[in-house]
């Protein structure tokens, strides 16, 4: 519950300072058995259609190698293999190990291991050559980064020239009806599920 609240508290109103990388591993290492049923009633199931959308951005290329950033679960990195059969070979990179042997967990099971590689990384620190990748993928990671233009521009050195960096990422709403609702289900209705 607890990690739950500070999850929902942290994508909403965090600052440079709250962003404090050992304390984002701590959260996501705790959170991890529940995040993917988190993730399916707190998007009310609509999560797994905006990471189909963000991978369809991808390029079409023969043996591509594509990284997929702050990769979690894997769930991004199982969408690009349905979406990209050409796609050789994943790396599936986060700093969270908890995140990670779930990850871990469903490539094996989707019988992957051999073509995505999931490994421990920092997303301002990427453990590629410059020109590695055909595209970058980040997905509901690049607020947790606590220097996201470093990230942003990590992502751009591993991919090739002519490669595309796609990030997904929630905006917060505007405007005199919506946004008094969205702060409600915010502050209100999500915790309460939390
Ligand atoms: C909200 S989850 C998103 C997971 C996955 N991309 C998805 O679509 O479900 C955010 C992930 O970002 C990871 N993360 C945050 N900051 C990171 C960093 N600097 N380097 C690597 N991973 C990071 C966390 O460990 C966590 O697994």
């Amino acid at each position: 519950m607890h990690s739950l609240l500070f999850l929902v508290y942290n994508f909403y109103h965090m600052d440079k300072s709250a962003k404090d990388p050992e304390k984002i591993q701590g959260m996501f290492s705790t959170i991890a058995p529940r995040y993917d049923l988190l993730n399916r009633v707190l998007s009310l199931g609509i999560d797994g259609r905006w990471r189909k959308f963000a991978v369809n951005q991808l390029p079409r290329v023969q043996n591509a190698r594509f990284i997929d950033i702050a990769a979690g679960t894997c769930d991004v990195a199982l969408e690009i293999i349905r979406q990209h059969p050409e796609v050789t070979k994943i790396a599936a990179v986060d700093f969270s190990e908890g995140m990670l042997a779930l990850g871990r967990e469903k490539v094996s099971q989707a019988g992957l291991s051999d073509r995505i590689d999931v490994r421990f990384g920092d997303a301002t620190q990427l453990p590629f050559e410059d020109n590695t990748f055909d595209g970058s993928t980040i997905a509901f990671g690049i607020r947790n980064v606590q220097d996201y233009m470093l990230g942003i521009r990590e992502m751009g050195r591993v991919v090739k020239s002519g490669g595309r960096v796609v990030i997904l990422e929630f905006t917060s709403i505007q405007g005199r009806f919506f946004r008094p609702l969205y702060v409600f289900y915010i502050t209100r209705v999500l915790p309460f599920i939390g």
